[in-house]
């Protein structure tokens, strides 16, 4: 029988686990959250942030800038919030709009106030298997909703498809600091199918409507991290959902999956952050 991975049972799971946590606090950890223009998914994934944080007692607050921003201003405010005392942690919110250099931004973030886990410090940090400040959001996620399901990862041998800075390149390694075998796929992988089908766990990242039941073993453990709205403007992940789920072992729905971890680790990681200017 196959067993859905839920991530929103496990995300308010957290979330009261947090909250106890912070009700013991005396000051609160403060979130700011820049968003750069009028994207419509950035908008409300962003907005979700605030209402979460607001719900646990997190302060947070929400910069928006306009799309033709220039980048001066945005580097020179990152600078004005690593020196408040009162900023516990800093997150951009990506995509970016062209004309800003996304990597000149994120290395501008502080460390220490770095909450997704992605300036060179704390990518290095990873990728050399030692501790960062934090971990980021969405591979972290992944991880503890696959531990939550106790599917193990040592020897297994573990896919990524997609690439990319936020996702498959940091859960890459988070999976090899946890002994699995790991494979990334992208967009000029040849012969996709024949990788994806010696997937003992099989995690796709790609937003866009690719994996079938032809890809994969059956029994394997599927993650779905891609989140779009088909041509009928339902939400839907990477992964052929109705055909899949039959031969998997444990899968992973969108929505409801991976989706509620990514927040449930925003907010785990603030509260770490926190803890650490404490100690
Ligand atoms: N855009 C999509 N996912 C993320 C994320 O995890 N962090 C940031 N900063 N932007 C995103």
């Amino acid at each position: 029988m196959t067993i859905i991975l839920d991530g929103k049972s496990l995300r308010n799971k957290i979330l009261s686990e947090l909250k106890n946590k912070l009700d013991k606090f005396e000051k609160k950890p403060t979130l700011v959250v820049i968003l750069v223009g009028e994207n419509p998914a950035s908008k409300i994934y962003v907005n979700n942030k605030k209402k979460t944080a607001e719900s646990l007692g997190i302060n947070s607050i929400v910069i928006n800038y306009p799309d033709n921003i220039e980048e001066n201003i945005l580097l020179t405010k990152i600078e004005e919030l690593n020196k408040a005392p009162d900023i516990t942690a800093i997150l951009v919110q990506l995509p970016l709009p062209k004309h800003i250099d996304k990597s000149k931004i994120i290395n501008t973030i502080s460390p220490q106030k770095d909450v997704d886990g992605f300036t060179p410090y704390n990518f290095g940090r990873l990728f050399e298997g030692e501790e960062p400040f934090v971990y980021p959001c969405t591979p972290k996620g992944i991880i503890r909703l696959l531990d939550e399901y106790k599917i193990p990862l040592e020897g297994q041998h573990a896919v990524i498809v997609g690439r990319s800075n936020i996702v498959g390149k940091p859960l890459s390694q988070m999976l090899l600091n946890r002994n699995a075998t790991v494979t990334i796929c992208h967009s000029r992988t040849k012969n996709l199918a024949e990788i994806t089908k010696t997937a003992d766990i099989l995690i796709s990242a790609v937003g866009g409507k690719i994996i079938g039941k032809n890809m994969l073993k059956s029994n394997c453990v599927v993650v779905d991290v891609g989140i779009f709205k088909d041509e009928n403007g339902k939400t839907r992940g990477d992964i052929d959902f109705k055909n899949v789920a039959p031969v998997a072992s444990y899968i992973s729905p969108v929505p409801g999956g991976v989706g509620p971890m990514t927040i449930a680790m925003l907010m785990s990681n603030t509260v770490e952050l926190f803890e650490k200017t404490i100690k």
